[in-house]
């Protein structure tokens, strides 16, 4: 149902760089985009590792949905929305666990985890004619993707596969997820799930992942108190060289290049760590040669999956709440194979870094926070946000492909494609014309 009358296309001016504020304050917008965007798009549900064993089950979100990603008896995996067929209960009200069955406590039906309703109560006696149970299992996504772990899925059955939809930035999920300090790509998670709300809309946390270089100045007495694994001033060890990338669909980079030098001298802090990633780098260096220094600092996948790819290696989901409220859910990798006392001194690195008590992050939530506030009130809302920076810059490059700003440019590109992007999936009717927007 369409509660949005405008077009969205006239609220985000990607050729001037201005974007109105109503994107982020507007519940019709709000409303529309949860059928245009979170319906439709990609999403990012959770990691193979919360689900090894047939039975094992893990709640996630899609959206503003709740969903179970289920591994069932014959080890196949599932996404199901957590709604019970018969009258709406949460079937599923634990975070993670293992399980034959999810039996609803309202009226007791139990669904298989392969998501049939397998029980019925007084189904004989009650039910004449008998109905068939086949039409009312647990309602499933369309679509579902593994990819170095990570398991995504989404509600369209028309949407292109996981592959098209990330085109370009397949890599930097590669590379992000699995390759940079790692040697052979095999990751577990560090812990469960942070998880906290914070009141703004979820579009602050995607377009400053995406890309906002200049926010940077918010973490300057971060950088200058030195939370980083070098042991002296800065957030994390020296990245290379800095380069902007806005892949095709909305999908927006800031890698981080090295040389192939094979000396390495990160996480001087802690010596076992530094040795351990030293040899990671040099096997990493003799089978990708130039291309090993190559990775993502940090980016969004469109919509609203952002991940930081090294230092610290952590994925960030913006779930939406509301048009000022996101629930942020945040969760940390370390490689499977790194010794215990490695992946001990990563988890403190990584949670003085991020999350809802990590420093950087603090300040980033204290920025969209008040900004969201301060961008409610009906004049401020006339007057649009400011995305200009390095309009024009892009250039094509022969390393990555997409829309390519080298640093010292600064640029909002990245925001800026996200958003033509978010207008594009606002006023499309269908996948046709979605897939043709991907050019520019
Ligand atoms: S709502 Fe689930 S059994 Fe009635
Ligand atoms: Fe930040």
């Amino acid at each position: 149902m369409k509660s949005f009358n405008g077009s969205a296309r006239d609220l985000v001016n990607g050729r001037n760089g201005e974007i109105s504020r109503e994107l982020f304050v507007n519940k019709d917008i709000y409303q529309e985009e949860q059928e245009q965007v979170f319906a439709r798009a990609w999403l990012y549900v959770g990691h193979e590792s919360q689900v090894r064993n047939p039975g094992d089950f893990f709640v996630s979100k899609m959206g503003e949905e709740s969903v179970i990603l289920v591994r069932d008896r014959e080890s196949r995996l599932h996404v199901f929305l957590n709604t019970c067929r018969h009258r709406g209960m949460k079937v599923c009200r634990y975070d993670e666990g293992n399980t034959r069955n999810f039996i609803c406590p309202y009226h007791g039906w139990s669904f298989s985890t392969d998501g049939r309703l397998v029980g019925v109560q007084d189904y004989q006696a009650a039910y004449q004619p008998p109905f068939d149970r086949d039409q009312w299992g647990l309602v499933e996504v369309a679509q579902l993707a593994v990819r170095h772990g990570t398991v995504w899925a989404t509600w369209d059955r028309n949407a292109p596969s996981f592959d098209e939809y990330l085109g370009d930035a397949r890599h930097a999920l590669d590379t992000g997820l699995c390759a940079w300090d790692g040697g052979d790509g095999e990751t577990e998670l560090l812990g469960s799930v942070q998880k906290w709300i914070i009141p703004s809309n979820w579009k602050f946390v995607a377009e400053n992942f995406a890309g906002d270089v200049l926010h940077a100045i918010s973490h300057r007495s971060v950088d200058m108190v030195g939370i980083g694994p070098n042991a002296s001033e800065g957030r994390r060890d020296n990245p290379g060289r800095l380069v902007i990338v806005a892949h095709e669909g909305g999908h927006g980079f800031v890698y981080g290049i090295k040389p192939p030098d094979p000396e390495r001298t990160d996480y001087s802090e802690s010596a076992i760590t530094a040795a351990y990633f030293k040899e990671c780098w040099q096997r990493r260096l003799k089978r990708q040669g130039d291309r090993a220094g190559v990775s993502p600092l940090v980016g969004t996948v469109f919509p609203n999956m952002s991940f930081h790819g090294q230092q610290p290696r952590t994925i960030v989901v913006a779930h939406p709440r509301g048009p000022t409220q996101t629930e942020m859910w945040r969760v940390y990798f370390v490689d499977r194979a790194a010794p215990e006392e490695v992946k001990r001194y990563l988890r403190s690195y990584y949670m003085r870094y991020s999350g809802p008590a990590g420093m950087t992050e603090q300040d980033d939530m204290e920025n969209w926070n008040y900004a969201s506030a301060a961008s409610e009130g009906t004049i401020a809302r006339r007057y649009p946000y400011h995305y200009k920076a390095g309009l024009g810059a892009a250039e094509p490059s022969d390393l990555i492909a997409g829309m390519v700003t080298n640093a010292p440019v600064t640029s909002e590109q990245n925001p800026r494609e996200l958003y033509r992007r978010w207008a594009q999936f606002m006023d499309s009717a269908d996948w046709d014309s979605l897939r043709g927007g991907a050019s520019r």
